[in-house]
């Protein structure tokens, strides 16, 4: 081992799960470079963040601009930086998000947007969906389900939080419709049984089902709880936090539905790699928050703000490209598929893209070895792809915006080669 992962071990709580031993002293674009000057194409965005790739120049120099002349406020006083940053998002989250607030990480916007729709409507209730993932505070793991381990040694969890399926067509062995009514017919067999709607503040969903498995939410479905929220006064929360900032080739994955949220919490993709996120609302029900409802130290950070004004200016362009790219990944994915009895399904938005990994297609067994067996592929021939799903075998593939097609050619035959070494292994 060398000195450095001692130093690593030795210092450093290991509750975190890094996912590779890199040494990295670099990162440019696709490329993240060692101590010893290896580089990987990072495929994994730094997991889902760095969507315009690692130290993009332009938000780099906006960065340093601001270092240069204003680092912090902690609430006492008003910067350009944070008015632009709120300006750039009421110009691209959907119609009826007018104001924002900003905080440091996904979790606490997602926090942050429950407890506003909390105060707002006066009622505690959360309803939240099977698989989710919205983060690890106490809040937010309360909210998530992705994996029942991660509330392992955390009980009791917060009270009157609602867990109802999300849709999982697939896993479920369902088509989209069936699987549509089956969660249809919970929620309301949970309003029946369980808790009646006027306990509830809000439903928190996310768009595309991200750490559970890259699992889009069928339009029927968003509908559905969009009618039953207005029939009720429940907000729609959207957790856009993976989501959002161009990962679906269009700015929010809200874009690809007709049903908008009433809040939206975003993060990750927002400053491209500085600590940054935010949630919004209607101006009236952020008007409604009285002044010191909520607070923060370090949210909306001069040098965060000014990078995500950056990273807004920058994807603008980008996402035509975007487009290109997710077509011609499902193209390849979708061909793959034909040939790899390995894969069960391929499925997403964007460049949101889910390709599950499983023993045998009849009984759909999730297999995280195929798995395994890719990213250690791709890894010694410089990729770095990562999964997603509670089994571990959905390979999450998300290129940087950035990606050209060439490149983006190099990591599908890398995938496609590591399947065909696995299975030509099991033949
Ligand atoms: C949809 C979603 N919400 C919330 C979070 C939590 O974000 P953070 O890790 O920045 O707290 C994540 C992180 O993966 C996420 O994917």
């Amino acid at each position: 081992m060398s000195d450095f992962l001692t130093r690593h071990n030795d210092l450093l709580a290991p509750v975190l799960a890094f996912d590779t031993e890199i040494h990295a002293v670099k990162a440019e674009g696709l490329w993240i470079t060692d101590v010893e000057g290896r580089r990987w194409a990072d495929f994994s965005c730094g997991t889902a963040v760095t969507n315009l790739g690692h130290n993009h120049p332009a938000v780099i120099a906006a960065a340093h601009r601001q270092l240069d002349n204003l680092v912090h406020s902690g609430c006492i006083v008003r910067y350009d930086s944070i008015v632009d940053a709120a300006e750039r998002l009421r110009a691209i989250t959907p119609p009826g998000i007018e104001k924002f607030s900003f905080a440091n990480s996904g979790a606490e916007a997602v926090e942050a947007a429950v407890k506003l729709a909390k105060h707002t409507t006066g009622r505690q209730g959360v309803v939240v969906f099977r698989g989710a993932f919205h983060g690890r505070t106490m809040g937010a793991l309360t909210y998530t389900t992705s994996n029942a381990r991660y509330r392992d040694g955390y009980h009791p969890v917060l009270g009157s939080v609602f867990v109802t399926p999300y849709p999982h067509p697939y896993r479920w062995g369902m088509t989209e419709d069936e699987a549509t009514d089956l969660s249809l017919n919970e929620l309301h067999m949970m309003f029946k049984h369980v808790v009646t709607p006027k306990n509830i503040a809000c439903f928190l969903i996310e768009p595309v089902q991200g750490e559970g498995g890259y699992y889009p939410a069928p339009a029927r479905f968003l509908e559905a709880l969009r009618a039953t929220a207005d029939e009720h006064g429940i907000k729609l929360i959207y957790d856009e936090v993976q989501s959002g900032f161009g990962r679906t080739a269009e700015w929010f994955a809200s874009d690809h539905f007709d049903t908008k949220p009433d809040i939206m919490a975003m993060g990750k993709g927002i400053a491209n790699g500085l600590p940054l996120s935010a949630f919004g609302s209607s101006s009236e029900t952020i008007d409604a928050w009285p002044r010191g409802a909520h607070g923060t130290t370090y949210g909306g950070n001069p040098v965060s703000t000014a990078a995500s004004v950056a990273v807004i200016d920058t994807m603008d362009g980008l996402l035509p490209h975007a487009r290109e790219l997710s077509k011609r990944t499902f193209e390849r994915f979708n061909e793959m598929a034909e040939r790899h009895p390995t894969i069960g399904d391929v499925r997403g938005l964007g460049l949101m893209i889910g390709v599950e990994l499983v023993t045998d297609r009849p009984s759909r067994s999730p297999d995280a070895e195929a798995f395994k067996h890719v990213e250690k592929h791709a890894f010694d021939r410089d990729l770095i792809v990562i999964n997603c799903g509670p089994d571990g075998n959905v390979i999450r593939f998300i290129p940087p915006l950035i990606t050209t097609r060439e490149e983006l050619d190099w990591a599908v035959d890398l995938v496609d080669e590591g399947l065909d070494s696995w299975e030509s292994k099991g033949a």
